[in-house]
């Protein structure tokens, strides 16, 4: 079929199988281009789709040769309808890493239940003994909690206060006024229990009960801070909360596996354009000055350019610069002083008229429609290409 982009609002329908081959092949010809990374040899990977997760199982792989186990849960591709893109993504990556002799197999289904930690154990069990890295990137709406079947939602949402401030319609550069109403009843507490860090202690603790962590494993979830502009409906709102508890389990985690010298991190990484951060008002304009910005100082940097960094000069390097709370910062270039005053400075002067010049809208949207395999570079769109891909692992 020929396929092309469908947008209803902030999301896209359909995604490009060869577009997405395309972007895990321009992400892994990044990573050899910086050669090889002294990195964790075995590696599981939750959330491994598509964003950071991806990335970093592209870093662990083609930087260190790693083994990967990559857990998702993305939608397959049926007749005339095209799968979601983490799933082409990771048939991609598969038969990369394939083909480059690495062991790379995958799980589609809900990360939060028992079963999939069970499946994933089972599989460490039988292939690979023990794992000595393990990534922790979800980014889901909802939850079904394992031991009471309750589902529950996440919302972005300030605390306590209306916050109102600018923000851009992506799609027609229409820059306007916009006012959220504050969480209430459960908000922050569903929040916290689907984006928070109970289920990557859960993970942990269903490997170290199996003893399936290495001597001195690390494990790494990824946090975001940002600054003072979205702090109302960001860090000090409803999501903020769920941070703060994934960077307090990160303590926790470590206490429990100091038998094995095991740790635990979070990483604070940049703002980069996904799905959900499109979603996340306020943001989107954000992104479009923080691009045109960076991209001007010569340190603009995608997903994998961020990952990258943070194995080979991190985790990895030799020094984590762990900041005042114990964090890793890979947001250190998006944070600097001299980003942040020009950033405020543009969005006292934003508007409809004049953001495509202070911003980088264009920018903005090429990465929206690159998440889903669209205005990829060197891709024939009006070719016509097989949805129904396979990822070679699951059958
Ligand atoms: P993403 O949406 O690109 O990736 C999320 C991954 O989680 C996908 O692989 C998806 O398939 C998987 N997933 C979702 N629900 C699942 C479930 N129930 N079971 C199994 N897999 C599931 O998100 P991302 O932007 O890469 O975010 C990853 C982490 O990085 C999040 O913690 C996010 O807060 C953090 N982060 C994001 C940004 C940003 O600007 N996007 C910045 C800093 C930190
Ligand atoms: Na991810």
């Amino acid at each position: 079929m020929i396929i092309e982009p469908r947008t209803r609002g902030f999301i896209c329908l359909t995604s490009h199988p060869v577009g997405c081959e395309q972007n895990v092949k321009d992400q892994i010809a990044y990573v050899q281009s910086k050669g090889k990374i002294e990195g964790a040899k075995k590696v599981l990977v939750i959330g491994a789709s598509t964003g950071f997760g991806l990335a970093s199982r592209i870093t662990s792989a083609f930087g260190s040769d790693a083994a990967t186990i990559g857990v998702f849960f993305d939608k397959p591709a049926s007749e005339g309808r095209p799968a979601s893109p983490g799933f082409y993504n990771t048939a991609a990556f598969e038969k990369e890493a394939h083909a480059a002799g690495l062991y790379a197999k995958s799980i589609n289904a809900d990360a939060f239940s028992n079963d999939v930690k069970k499946q994933v154990v089972d599989l460490i069990k039988e292939d690979l003994g023990q794992v000595d890295l393990v990534i922790y990137s979800l980014a889901s709406p909802v939850r079904t909690h394992p031991e009471t079947g309750k589902r529950y939602k996440s919302v972005l949402k300030p605390i306590g206060e209306v916050f109102s401030n600018k923000t851009v319609d992506f799609h027609t550069g229409n820059v306007s006024e916009i006012s959220i109403k504050p969480a209430e009843g459960d908000d922050v507490a569903n929040t916290v229990t689907v984006m928070g860090g109970e289920d990557w202690k859960m993970w942990m603790d269903a490997l170290q009960a199996e003893n399936l962590l290495s001597e001195g494993a690390t494990t790494v979830a990824y946090s975001y801070i940002g600054p003072e502009v979205t702090k109302p409906v960001y860090r000090n709102g409803t999501i903020g909360a769920a941070k703060d508890d994934l960077e307090a389990t990160a303590f926790k985690i470590t206490e429990e596996l100091k038998s094995i010298g095991a740790k635990a991190y979070v990483s604070v990484n940049k703002a980069l354009v996904t799905q959900a951060s499109s979603a996340i008002p306020v943001i989107p304009l954000y992104i479009s000055l923080l691009f045109k910005v960076m991209k001007e100082k010569g340190i603009h940097e995608g997903c994998i350019e961020q990952i990258q960094r943070l194995y080979s000069e991190r985790l990895f390097g030799g020094d984590l610069a762990l900041d005042e709370k114990g964090r890793i910062r890979v947001d250190d270039w998006e944070m600097r002083k001299d980003v942040q005053a020009e950033i405020s400075k543009l969005w006292e002067e934003a508007t409809t008229e004049n953001l495509s010049e202070i911003g980088d809208l264009e920018g903005y949207s090429n990465e929206f429609f690159k998440l889903f395999g669209f205005k990829v570079a060197g891709v024939d769109y009006d070719a016509d290409v097989n949805e129904l891909v396979e990822i070679p692992s699951i059958q």
